[in-house]
């Protein structure tokens, strides 16, 4: 191995989907579109959506309510909770602190969001890692909610099939055994905020009479653009930690990308040097559900007997701002 050892590994995982499911069938009830298109550009067969009384912080404070529980871990526990979202449940305060509040962490550690868009879940678990590296907690709560379905054009055909809603959690503590983040990499490229975007709604051009006639709220996306570039900077970013790890592809047993477009994943496996076979897909069932689908991706895969100890998990993903990242894990 080339770099420092590790110093913080994930030790649990949860996750919490929406029970109802809305399928591509459904969809062309609504906008003008097929299943067959859906499924044959992006592999995306059905997605969850939440009730409208379900909150991002409500599905996150499930997801780390498992987490906790796996982890042997109480609230009172958590050092630190990082939560990841582009759906928080007010513009202020944080969704974090309302997720300490629903688990019962209040005073008791510090909580706040980071905005990575999709990004988000391999970014806080940076931030986590370098909360144990410094010594300052053993137990960070990292929480990825997501409730996309309320800021999704539903008339928009190019955005509205592809998200969905659900949240994901990880505890992250210091390594036992020698397992853990191996190498990381994170970038962002601010030129390219027009690209994918809410532009009303915050301080710039706060909602008025004008901007939600013109949906100025919603999620608007330069599909292609944003597609091309994903694949470009999440195959460097995967190909970047295999060989700061000092491994070769041939060494990774489990990729998790983020989920947004089975093109888009087979690219970057593709360029990454990592057979299909080796390459964890649950978008045909959750659709794209943003910061969420790396920790949903971790906690179905480990279910699955997918990933075990010892296993080397690469995770790579993208997201507005635009944002990538990539991180190669020892489980
Ligand atoms: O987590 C980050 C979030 N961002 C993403 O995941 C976006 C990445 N981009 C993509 O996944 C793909 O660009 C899309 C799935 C969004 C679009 O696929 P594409 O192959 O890039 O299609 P396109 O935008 O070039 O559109 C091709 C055609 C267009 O029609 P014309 O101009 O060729 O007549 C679109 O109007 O497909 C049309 N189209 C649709 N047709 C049926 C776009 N959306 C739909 C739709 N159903 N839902």
């Amino acid at each position: 191995m080339n770099g420092p050892p590790p110093v913080a590994r994930i030790s649990a995982t949860a996750r919490y989907l929406p029970e109802r499911v809305v399928t591509n069938a459904d969809l062309e009830a609504l906008v003008d579109t097929s299943d067959t298109w859906i499924r044959e550009r992006t592999g995306i067969r059905e997605r969850r959506i939440a009730p409208d009384d379900v909150s991002a912080a409500d599905m996150g404070a499930r997801a780390a309510c498992g987490a906790l529980r796996k982890a042997g871990l109480s609230a009172s526990d958590i050092d630190m909770l990082v939560v990841t979202t582009a759906t928080p449940d007010h513009l202020l305060p944080s969704t974090a602190c309302e997720i300490q509040a629903r688990i019962g962490a209040s005073r008791s550690c510090v909580a706040f969001d980071l905005q990575a868009a999709c990004t988000g879940f391999l970014y806080a678990v940076s931030v986590a890692e370098g909360c144990v590296a410094a010594g300052r907690g053993q137990n960070v709560l990292v929480v990825s909610t997501e409730k996309m379905s309320t800021i999704v054009d539903w008339e928009d055909r190019a955005t509205c099939i592809l998200f969905g809603d659900g949240a994901g959690a990880a505890v992250v503590q210091p390594t036992v055994n020698g397992e853990g983040i191996l190498s990381s990499f994170h970038r962002s490229d601010g030129d390219l905020v027009p690209l994918l975007q809410r532009r009303a709604g915050g301080a710039v051009m706060p909602l008025d009479e004008d901007s939600l006639r013109n949906k100025e709220h919603m999620l608007r996306m330069s599909g292609r653009e944003v597609f091309k570039s994903a694949v470009r900077s999440m195959a460097h970013a995967g190909r970047r930690v295999i060989k700061e790890a000092g491994l070769t592809a041939s060494d990774i047993d489990l990729m998790v990308p983020h989920q947004a477009n089975a093109r888009i994943i087979e690219a970057t496996a593709r360029h990454a040097g990592i057979g299909m076979d080796k390459v964890f897909v649950n978008l045909d069932r959750y659709g794209n559900i943003s910061s969420a689908t790396i920790p949903v991706g971790l906690d179905e895969a480990a279910e699955q007997g997918l990933i075990g100890p010892g296993s080397n998990i690469l995770m790579t993903a993208f997201g507005a701002g635009l944002t990538w990242g990539a991180m190669l894990m020892r489980w």
